[in-house]
């Protein structure tokens, strides 16, 4: 599990670049999968099991990043978010290119102490002496990832990515759990441009029609100094999503989750999350309409370059995730 972690972690693939990603995913799972393919946006899909109903169960690939929209004659980098980067959280970070381009994030210092602290107030330092020599090694266009190792101690993983390496390690072991068989035709997805707006999601849905999905996702906690009130505590078991900024999780799902949860002794949560969503928001539009549930895991610093989450909870996915596979959908 943790070298699953870390190699995902570590592998660049913000939003838009998730090949590499995916590839990696691909080497772990082939040997617990009937077939593998990729749709035309660029999703991976996985099917093992038959019988029963279709389900899906998705996890990003993507991670947030930057992309540079401008170069200036002196060779620094001006850049846009990719996805929800917060640039209050990016001073003195280090962020990394495809082909490995290593850069500092800097603050304008004249704006440090005015205070002026906005994405054109920030600049990209990749050492480079002029925009020619800068453009040797990064382009207009070319995305940018945090550049953090990952760190286990005691029950917690930091990393950058986690957010949502972490729910496409969950569905890698899951599948290792099931050993290549399922009692329902199972669909695992790992989607492009959730961080963007769900975006493969949607095709891969459209592409699938499940009887039922699940997407696994990183959650906010309420565990840390002066945090907002929230249910979901580091290393309290999986987070069960009731609903959130753009979901509510039909009673019958949570409840097959909950229950499953009880009858296989995995630690769980319940979660109600004020913003944000997961990939079963767009999911659960396909069509006629799908019926969602989410598997959250509680996470610290969420889109912030080291996140914090227990691997207690991440395995508590794991065995959901796995019984879900199996799990009787008749009624759902
Ligand atoms: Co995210
Ligand atoms: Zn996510």
């Amino acid at each position: 599990m943790q070298e699953t972690i870390r190699t995902l972690c570590q592998t660049y693939g913000p939003s838009g670049s998730e090949r590499r990603v995916l590839e990696e995913v691909e080497k772990l799972i082939a040997p617990h999968v009937d077939e593998t393919r990729y749709d035309l946006l660029g999703n991976l899909i996985a099917r093992v099991g038959s019988g029963g109903r279709k389900l899906m169960f998705a996890a990003h690939a993507d991670e947030i990043g930057l992309v540079v929209h401008y170069i200036d004659e002196k060779g620094y980098l001006r850049v846009t978010p990719l996805g929800g980067v917060y640039h209050q959280h990016l001073m003195g970070r280090r962020v990394e290119f495809a082909n490995g381009t290593v850069g500092v994030i800097g603050l304008e210092q004249r704006n440090v102490t005015a205070g002026k602290h906005d994405w054109q107030n920030i600049y990209v330092d990749i050492g480079a002496k002029d925009r020619a020599a800068a453009e040797k090694r990064v382009k207009v266009g070319d995305a940018a990832a945090f550049s953090r190792t990952s760190v286990f101690q005691d029950d917690v993983v930091v990393s950058k990515a986690l957010d949502d390496r972490l729910g496409c390690a969950v569905l890698v072991e899951a599948l290792k759990k099931l050993g290549g068989s399922a009692e329902n035709e199972c669909h695992f997805v790992f989607t492009v441009q959730e961080e963007l707006g769900c975006r493969g999601a949607r095709t891969s849905a459209y592409g699938i029609t499940p009887d039922a999905a699940y997407a696994v996702d990183v959650t906010t906690t309420g565990d840390t100094p002066l945090s907002n009130p929230m249910p979901c505590n580091l290393g309290e078991g999986v987070a069960i999503k009731m609903m959130d900024g753009g979901t509510v999780i039909p009673t019958r799902v949570r409840d097959l989750m909950i229950g499953l949860c009880e009858a296989n002794g995995l630690p769980y949560q319940r979660e109600v999350l004020r913003g944000g969503t997961t990939d079963v928001f767009a999911i659960q539009f396909t069509k006629e309409g799908v019926p969602i549930g989410a598997v959250s895991i509680p996470t610290r610093y969420v889109h912030q370059p080291s996140e914090m989450a227990s691997l207690t909870d991440t395995e508590a996915a794991v065995g959901l995730i796995a019984a879900l596979a199996n799990a009787d959908h008749s009624a759902i």
